[in-house]
């Protein structure tokens, strides 16, 4: 289906076959998930914080289980460089929560490449699944590697991946493992963030407003490209806010400015206010004198030299909960400000409101993963909303219109109908 407007071929979950279409019964299933979970504690006492990524995959693994198949999961967690990094990175208290929500016992298994996983898998009973440890401590991981990918293949009847938030990358068990299993498809979880995110480039409701936040204006870029044509107001929020507020001139004090984006920014608002579209800047802001530690923390209009913007001001989230109220679809990209501490959370929090309110009132309000689902998670509000993603890094990249590996090795299409081994 061509994307309306956007100037491109958009494939979605075209040629992807979901884990319905397979007879599971009896059969070996290894499902890619993305268990990349917070947590908090040393190394023994290690604890999650946010479960969500666990509990998002439930439904495919629990119909996996209904369905009869044996299944083994594999997820990496963290980032690990070297061995000393292990303890800080198992899957062991992952391995330990997704015993307790399935109310069964998940095997952990060190090592993926031996023959401990085709011995074991015949013997799962009832809610008994194999999981494997970190696949990040295997080196081939990250390098796509095909023997990797081969190890795992010789032990896996049908491949589904169900790890949104990882499909972005062009890893072994992401990319070179399901090109290698002629029976692939995707679980529940990636179906309802591609039908989701899909809905938003395919079929945009107008108005539809984009909450853009975070850090950098960089980051949002490519995003802004290849939404341009469907968003009629761009609400802006977070410390690129400074940056588009420099650009325009307006006083931002020493809060933290991208100077090298400073003509980009000027050209982007040129650009939406050119094609009649609206981008709102914050008219007032919470500041303090220091970041680290503020003694002094104050709401003004006009950014003082000696203060820094942490967050939107009362009279900019009103302003913004009013476009919100008016929109049909809202996509949030990024905190309106340092929402980990409290003094600076009320403008993310805010605009959680204003997404709850607009979803419980019929409109689709849409949170693009990472820092803004975490300050979704944070609000309250997270269960009010339409849609978060539970991939930041994927959902951007989805949205910017790039085409993710872990979707692209899924397609079945003509010309890779039969895998390539
Ligand atoms: C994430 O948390 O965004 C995903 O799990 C991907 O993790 P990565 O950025 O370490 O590849």
């Amino acid at each position: 289906m061509a994307g309306a407007g956007f100037g491109r071929q958009f494939s979605g979950l075209q040629g992807i076959k979901s884990i319905e279409d397979f007879e599971l019964k009896d059969q070996r299933v290894f499902i890619r998930v993305d268990f990349n979970v917070p947590m908090e504690g040393k190394p023994g006492s290690l604890k999650i914080t946010d479960d969500t990524r666990i509990r998002a995959a439930l439904p495919t693994i629990r119909y996996a289980l209904e369905k009869g198949a044996k299944v083994i999961l594999a997820s990496h967690l963290g980032r690990p460089e070297t061995k000393e990094d292990r303890p800080k990175y198992t899957l062991e208290p992952v391995a330990k929560r997704l015993g307790e929500l399935i109310e069964g016992e998940v095997i952990l298994v060190e090592e993926p490449r031996s023959d401990a996983p085709k011995a074991l898998l015949p013997g799962l009973k009832g809610n008994q699944v194999i999981m494997l440890e970190n696949v990040r401590f295997e080196p081939g991981e990250q390098k796509n590697d095909a023997k990797l990918a081969n190890a795992i293949a010789a032990y896996t009847d049908i491949y589904i991946n169900d790890a949104f938030g990882a499909s972005h990358r062009a890893h072994s068990t992401i990319d070179a493992l399901p090109r290698l299993v002629a029976k692939r498809g995707c679980g529940f979880l990636i179906k309802k963030e591609i039908e989701c995110l899909s809905g938003l480039l395919e079929k945009p409701l107008k108005p539809f407003v984009a909450i853009l936040g975070g850090a950098k204006v960089s980051d949002k870029i490519k995003v802004v490209d290849n939404l341009m044509d469907s968003i009629d107001t761009f609400l802006i929020g977070g410390a690129m806010a400074y940056t588009f507020m420099a650009a325009r001139g307006l006083a931002v004090g020493k809060s933290r400015v991208e100077k090298d984006k400073l003509s980009f920014a000027r050209e982007l608002m040129e650009r939406i206010e050119g094609r009649g579209k609206k981008i709102l800047l914050p008219i007032d802001h919470v500041v303090a004198n220091d970041f680290l530690a503020p003694s002094l923390i104050e709401t003004v209009d006009t950014i003082a030299e000696d203060r820094l913007g942490l967050d939107i001001g009362p009279k900019t989230r009103e302003l913004y909960r009013k476009e919100i109220a008016r929109a049909k679809m809202v996509f949030w990209n990024g905190p309106m400000g340092v929402f980990e501490k409290p003094e600076f959370a009320k403008g993310s929090f805010a605009v959680a409101e204003a997404l709850a309110a607009l979803s419980a009132s019929g409109g689709q309000a849409i949170v693009g993963g990472g820092d803004s689902a975490a300050a979704a998670e944070a609000s309250g509000f997270a269960d009010k909303m339409t849609h978060i993603s539970t991939g930041g890094g994927a959902s951007l990249e989805y949205l910017e219109g790039a085409k993710l590996p872990g979707l692209e090795a899924l397609r079945v299409t003509r010309e890779s109908a039969t895998p390539s081994l």
